[in-house]
Order: structure tokens, then C-alpha cells, then sequence
């Protein structure tokens, strides 16, 4: 695992921890829950950023794609923030709102077998998804200085993205 970056120890523990000894070691899993705290932090910093500048945008071409990073970056925060959830709750030995929850449970549901059903087909569906945007791709470009190429490409990486989830979930589902 990698190690907390000096400056980021700094943030969490303040630049007195280095020098006092009896600081106590941090564990693995706390040294992980800061990282991702950090990162939870960086992401709400980058979205406010990108929300300032697209609040003060005029151009409507500026502001969308703006606004498509913004959705993403909540996205991200989201992720990173049940991380930090789930870490927070085993370390400290509390119930967290926003911890992942359910692990063991995936495979006892009646209602994950008709869950697995349509998880092949979902993941049917965003592979001939990917397909048919790459063809798209093709026969868009030099439309628009190239911006209907970069929204497929966005919306191809998202739906390889769906199908990376989905495989996960039908791993897990089968086991059961
Ligand atoms: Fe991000
Ligand atoms: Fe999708």
C-alpha cells in the first residue's frame, strides 16, 4: 500500500504529530481512511471550483460540458464518501449512514435470482451499446469541431464502466 504523501499527514494530524513521539502508529486501515478522506475533501473542492466557473460561464457550449464533469465529479465524491464510510464504521465500531452495506446478504435474496436475470441483459444491452456508439463515432466525426466524438467517447467509457458494475454484481450474485 502506498504511504499518506507528507502533506497529507500534515492535513489530518498537524505538523506537531511528526516531531511528538508518542504519537500513536497509524494502522493500515486508518492510513487508508485518511487517504480517502483526503480525496473525499478533493473532490468537493474541485466540484465547488468547476461550479464557480460554470455559474460564470456565458458560452451554453461551456456551461453543458462543464456541467456533464460536475455530475461526474458527484459522482466520484459519492463513491469516495461510502469508502470513507464503511472504513469510518469499522474503526470506530459505529453504524455509519453511509456505509456499504449488504455483502453478505447477496446471496440469500429470492429476488437476486430474477436480479441476475436481467444483469446478463443489461450487460447485453451496454455492449451492443458500446458497438453501436463506436460506429457512431466514426461517421460523426468533423461534426461540430469534433464535440458529437468526445460526447460518444464519454458515453462509450461510461457504459464500459456499467459493465464492469454489472459483471461485479453477477459474480457476486451467482455465488449464491
Ligand atoms: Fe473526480
Ligand atoms: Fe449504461
Amino acid at each position: 500500500m502506498e504511504k499518506v504523501p507528507l502533506s497529507e499527514f500534515y492535513m489530518v494530524y498537524g505538523p506537531q504529530a511528526l516531531a511528538d513521539p508518542s504519537t500513536p502508529e497509524i494502522s493500515a486501515v486508518e492510513q487508508l481512511m485518511n487517504e480517502f478522506e483526503y480525496h473525499e475533501e478533493q473532490e468537493g473542492e474541485f466540484i465547488k471550483q468547476y461550479k464557480e466557473i460554470a455559474e460564470r460561464s456565458k458560452n451554453p457550449l461551456v456551461k453543458f460540458l462543464l456541467d456533464l464533469i460536475i455530475s461526474d465529479e458527484e459522482k466520484h465524491r459519492a463513491a469516495i464518501h461510502a469508502i470513507v464510510s464503511t472504513l469510518e464504521g469499522d474503526l470506530t465500531w459505529t453504524k455509519q449512514e453511509d456505509a456499504l452495506q449488504g455483502f453478505g446478504e447477496l446471496d440469500e435474496e429470492k429476488e437476486n435470482k430474477e436480479l441476475l436475470k436481467v444483469t446478463a441483459d443489461f450487460i447485453k444491452h451496454e455492449k451492443e451499446g458500446i458497438k453501436d456508439y463506436k460506429k457512431l463515432m466514426k461517421s460523426s466525426k468533423g461534426y461540430y469541431y469534433g464535440v458529437f466524438v468526445l460526447l460518444l467517447q464519454s458515453i462509450i467509457r461510461d457504459s464500459e464502466k456499467h459493465v464492469e458494475i454489472l459483471e461485479f454484481l453477477r459474480r457476486r450474485l451467482e455465488k449464491g
